[in-house]
């Protein structure tokens, strides 16, 4: 079995390494989108005009299922590629309905790109499951260009990690892959004081549900 794993960048190895370890008998054609990352501050009509040709490869290549390894192409362009493409997309989202139901203080953390922030999908997300609790979205702007090049600034992650925790959050939100990488270090600045969440485990298990029925 063949599958695709896609994303701007090294968000889609953080997440390729955690389905690889998990099933066996699985191919991974792993895509990184180098030359356009981060896409995290584009438009999603730009974002579309990279994602199809590569989404066209994968499938030519025999993949067929694709994990979107990125909040930010899900967020803002699922339903089109599910349009044009017939494959199962397993795609990666923000995890504010699981974090509505963990928290206790009604205070969460969602760390995204600006794009995805801004998105629709987003927006309803926030609406459907967490209507009253309070969201609190960190500048995270420069976090995937900074993951991306290896120079991870240490101070400005326990900046704002430091912030959102005084200002009572008890879950955060991993809502872009790249940030799985920093994951270590903001679980140890949040320790007691907040759960971080990540969505690798729940995407391998709707991958097994997904693969199970092809
Ligand atoms: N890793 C991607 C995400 O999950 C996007 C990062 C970027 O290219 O800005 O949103």
């Amino acid at each position: 079995m063949k599958i695709g794993v896609f994303d701007s960048g090294v968000g889609g190895l953080s997440v390729a390494n955690a389905i690889k370890a998990s099933i066996d008998d699985i191919e991974i054609v792993l895509r990184e989108d180098k030359e356009h990352v981060p896409y995290g501050t584009r438009s999603p009509q730009e974002i579309l005009g990279f994602v199809t040709p590569i989404f066209q490869e994968l499938v030519d290549a025999g993949c067929q299922v694709i994990v979107v390894a990125c909040n930010t192409v899900t967020t803002t362009l699922i339903e089109d590629l599910r349009k044009q493409f017939s494959i199962p997309l397993v795609a990666i989202e923000p995890m504010v309905k699981p974090a509505a139901a963990l928290t206790k203080s009604k205070t969460i953390v969602v760390c995204a790109t600006p794009t995805t922030l801004a998105s629709p999908r987003y927006d309803w997300l926030k609406q459907e499951y967490a209507e009253s609790i309070n969201i609190l979205e960190p500048d995270c702007s420069d976090w995937s260009s900074m993951i991306e090049d290896d120079t991870v600034d240490q101070q400005t992650i326990a900046t704002r990690i430091n912030e959102v925790l005084t200002d009572g959050a008890d879950v955060i939100v991993l809502a872009c892959t790249h940030y799985h990488w920093i994951e270590d270090e903001i679980v140890e600045l949040a320790r007691g004081k907040a759960e971080v969440m990540q969505p690798e485990t729940a995407i391998i298990e709707q991958l097994k549900r997904v693969l199970a029925r092809l």
